[in-house]
């Protein structure tokens, strides 16, 4: 089946996100033959640049982050792009009726606009789109996280955006969902069936959910300072991991019956309220160290153009938080969720511990671990007990029964933007956030939040390099847990 026609309108069109991630995974889209000849991408932005400026400006940053196999490929691709110059919110309207034009006649290709600009712009934009007259029936649009900073402001954007645009229109990203391993943790769930009997409070002690970072912020700190670990990397990534860990068999592979299920989830998340918050979160902030074999400034010392403030001092760059999902398969199960920059290695996984076994013949046993690992080597392993080979006592050895997907299959793993781009222009929004879960979401976040920034403390300081502040090993520790820790690259 050949790809429909499309126009894709890109907001902060020569921003970040644009080069490093949409553009390049585009431009697989194109090499695979996933793009139709018509297809055009769009730029918007401030920059004052002409298509021919962009052009190069591509070619320049762009070219050189892709594999061109064959120069002709990349030629088309580029000669897909275009830049509008808008006035955002200003009174100059030449850009809008540029992008009018450029649109006029081509209405009933499918049209997605893809918002990577701050989640404030996404009301002013769809109104603007509105009063040019540009929604048409086939128009999608795509919601950049984070979306808003905490409940209050994310339904207000859901409101201004849903004044504009049907929910099956609207397409709320986390690229966490469009990892290949993320979403084989659905196929290893539900398309094997030993999983499903002991994948329960009475098979499992616990999971952990890592997403471990070894950049610091450096440049970012205008956005960091106002989003924070929890707001980054925990009410989206991590909790959308969580729910895929979590939720029941949904009963078909469909948007609606998935994301129902995790929104059950996340309705299941007990509060951490009050005096809770103090036992059941940690927060941290890198200060110097060594990361990568480098010496590394602290968060605040971070070369940005800027002195840090009093936000700069209370933003945590590390959290990790103690939850629980109150329902009858998971009661009394903790999920322990982490992320930090400056760690000491770049790994996401997941790891599901199961319990011990009731009564031990032999000295020395661990319990089995199943560790989902989403990047890098994604793969899965199920650390199992063996018995080392010697004649003398019985020793036991925890190891590893090994899958990874480079080894195993030999096509390239997509990015998780090609897989989401593809699922936009073909109209398919399971993998991307409703409504309802984005603001199930901040609702368990916002208490968690309000009581960080109602405490007066600071977040515990921990050196770049390290795993962490102390707090976040107590965490475990007061339950004799520990995080599982793994050298990687
Ligand atoms: C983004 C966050 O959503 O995810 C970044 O804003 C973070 O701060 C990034 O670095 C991590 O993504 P990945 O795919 O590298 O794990």
């Amino acid at each position: 089946e050949l790809p429909q026609s499309a126009d894709l309108i890109v907001f902060g069109g020569t921003g970040d996100l644009s080069m490093r991630k949409l553009l390049p995974a585009l431009y697989h889209c194109d090499r695979d033959g996933r793009l139709s000849p018509e297809t055009r991408i769009i730029a918007m932005s401030r920059g004052g640049l002409d298509d021919a400026d962009f052009r190069g400006k591509v070619d320049a940053q762009v070219r050189g982050a892709v594999p061109i196999d064959d120069l002709n490929v990349w030629e088309r691709f580029l000669g897909r792009l275009h830049h509008v110059s808008v006035d955002i919110g200003g009174e100059d309207t030449a850009g809008w009726e540029r992008l009018g034009a450029m649109l006029a006649g081509h209405e009933q290709r499918t049209r997605v606009f893809y918002l990577a600009s701050p989640p404030m712009t996404f009301g002013l934009f769809c109104r603007q789109l509105e009063r040019v007259g540009l929604v048409t029936p086939a128009s999608r649009v795509v919601l950049e996280k984070p979306l808003g900073r905490d409940l209050a402001s994310a339904r207000r954007i859901n409101d201004e955006v849903g004044a504009i645009f049907d929910e099956r229109q609207i397409h709320r990203i986390d690229h966490y969902l469009g990892k290949e391993t993320v979403q084989n943790l659905l196929v290893l769930r539900f398309a094997n069936a030993f999983l499903e009997p002991i994948w329960n409070s009475l098979w499992i002690d616990h999971v952990q959910i890592t997403a471990s970072e070894t950049v610091g912020t450096p440049g970012r700190r205008g956005y960091y300072d106002h989003a924070g670990a929890l707001r980054d990397m925990v009410q989206n990534h991590l909790l959308q991991l969580l729910c895929l860990v979590a939720m029941e068999p949904p009963s078909r592979n469909d948007r609606e019956a998935i994301r129902d299920e995790k929104v059950k989830v996340l309705q299941a998340l007990r509060p951490i309220v009050g005096g809770e918050v103090d036992r059941f979160t940690v927060r941290g902030q890198y200060t110097a160290g060594e990361s990568g074999g480098e010496q590394v400034p602290g968060y605040l010392d971070e070369p940005d153009g800027t002195a840090p403030t009093e936000t700069s001092r209370r933003v945590e760059t590390f959290a990790a938080i103690r939850a629980e999902v109150k329902n009858w398969r998971w009661a009394g199960v903790p999920f322990y969720l982490r992320t930090g920059k400056r760690m000491p290695h770049r790994y996401s996984e997941i790891v599901v511990q199961f319990k011990d076994v009731p009564h031990s013949i032999f000295p020395g046993s661990a319990p089995n671990r199943l560790v989902l690992r989403l990047q890098p080597s994604e793969g899965i392993q199920l650390h199992i007990m063996a018995k080392e080979p010697g004649a003398g006592e019985v020793a036991l050895k925890p190891v590893p029964l090994s899958l990874s997907f480079a080894e195993t299959f030999t096509t390239r793993v997509p990015e998780a933007y090609e897989r989401l781009l593809m699922d936009v222009l073909t109209g398919n929004p399971t993998l991307f956030m409703r409504r309802d879960e984005v603001e199930a979401a901040w609702r368990w976040i916002d208490p968690i939040l309000g009581e960080w920034e109602a405490h007066g403390t600071l977040p515990e300081p921990y050196p770049a390099g390290t795993s962490g502040p102390a707090g976040a090993h107590e965490l475990l520790g007061r339950s004799g847990r520990t995080w599982h820790e793994e050298a990687s690259e």
